[in-house]
């Protein structure tokens, strides 16, 4: 069954308006003007937080958070085995050496109970990625790294507005890190941004990014398209969250497409991708046998439409030189080899959309 192609961004007339508004009174040709100050004040009221700094990209505001935290040569940074590779690049950006922890299983959250097994007298910090709909532990995270002295950074990159044992994502950890890029959930082509409680970290990312001029910015234009679509956010979650629950439930009994656990705590998630593991792969004798059941119906799915991709590559082959692996990291194997990602536009499409992609999706399961 032929599906469209479900484009992001979709079209937003306040998002017009605003860009047209920035037009007219000039906003757009400056360095510093309110849409800026007005985006970060929002972030701050939404994630009750005392500072907020805009940059260009969320893999900039991974590697401004650790420089943020004073991790540098020498240190050491806990992040998943299987994460935004620009994540393990920001760790080694600073000078740091990544240690690599295994997930929760069955899900893309790392595995908190990892944490005190990881730690050295070097570890400085964590980075806490809330990947396809999965949703840190960051309650335990955070009593166990405070009792180890670690900072987090928690990256809500792919969760912005999710709820996370009752507070925003982005807003438990020390720092916390959002993507304004193309596919995201707030998007403005490009983009990022830093929320924080703490002065000295803010101070320090100021520092580090001032030379002269702003050396990671975002324009007025780009904080300008931003600003209308927070007010959205919460509504647009919801709907994809019942869209995920809907489809999670229609595919249920089939033995091709496993979905994440569903939180049963109150928490909503976001979904920037929906992630699913593949169980032909899941049960392959080698990691290239997973790999290539995975290649073969990813073609078929976007074949017939269906907006799947495999997921990220994950860290687990990568050299001892390059980083510290805590046991096997079998989940982050797993995952790297058996992921596949419903892209979200699809998400916020009618019931009966849902509906029909569940039956294709069935019928693909059966063959
Ligand atoms: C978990 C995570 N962190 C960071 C980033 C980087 O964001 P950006 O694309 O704005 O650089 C991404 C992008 O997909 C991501 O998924």
């Amino acid at each position: 069954m032929p599906f469209e192609s479900y484009a992001w961004p979709i079209p937003d007339a306040e998002v017009q308006a605003a860009l047209v508004a920035a037009y007219q009174d000039g906003s757009w040709g400056k360095y510093d003007g309110p849409n800026c100050r007005n985006l970060e004040s929002a972030l701050r009221e939404l994630n009750l937080v005392e500072h907020a700094f805009l940059c260009s990209s969320g893999t900039i505001a991974v590697e401004l958070a650790l420089r943020g935290l004073k991790v540098g040569p020498g240190d050491e940074v806990i992040l998943a085995g299987y994460d935004f590779p620009g994540n393990f690049r920001a760790v080694e950006a600073v000078g740091a050496k990544p240690v690599l922890v295994d997930f929760q299983e069955n899900t893309w959250s790392l595995d908190v109970a990892q944490i005190p097994l990881a730690v050295s007298s070097q570890t400085k910090a964590v980075i806490a990625s809330h990947l396809h709909g999965s949703l840190v532990d960051m309650r335990t995270l955070m009593t166990v790294s405070q009792k180890q002295g670690l900072a987090i950074v928690e990256d809500a990159c792919q969760a912005p507005g999710a709820l996370v044992q009752g507070k925003l994502a982005g807003s438990w950890g020390d720092v916390g890190v959002h993507s304004f890029g193309g596919s995201k959930l707030l998007t403005a082509g490009r983009g990022g941004a830093i929320v924080t409680r703490r002065e000295d970290v803010i101070q320090r990312i100021k520092v580090f990014s001032e030379r002269g001029n702003q050396a990671f910015p975002l324009s007025e234009l780009q904080a300008a398209a931003i600003l209308p679509q927070i007010p959205k956010l919460a509504s647009r979650n919801e709907v994809r969250w019942q869209n995920v629950n809907r489809l999670i439930q229609a595919v249920d009994g089939q033995s091709v497409f496993q979905p994440l656990p569903l939180p049963t705590n109150g928490d909503i998630p976001a979904f920037y991708k929906l992630g699913w593991l593949l169980v032909p792969s899941l049960r392959a004798s080698t990691d290239a046998d997973a790999e290539q059941i995975r290649q073969g119906l990813v073609h078929t799915l976007q074949q017939h439409g269906l907006p799947f991709d495999t997921g990220f590559r994950g860290f687990a082959r990568r050299t001892t030189q390059r980083c510290r692996v805590v046991n096997e990291l079998p989940n982050c194997r797993k995952a790297a080899c058996s992921t596949l990602l419903m892209h979200h536009p699809v998400l916020l499409q009618s019931p009966e959309v849902i509906d029909q992609i569940a039956a294709a999706m069935q019928e693909l399961a059966v063959r």
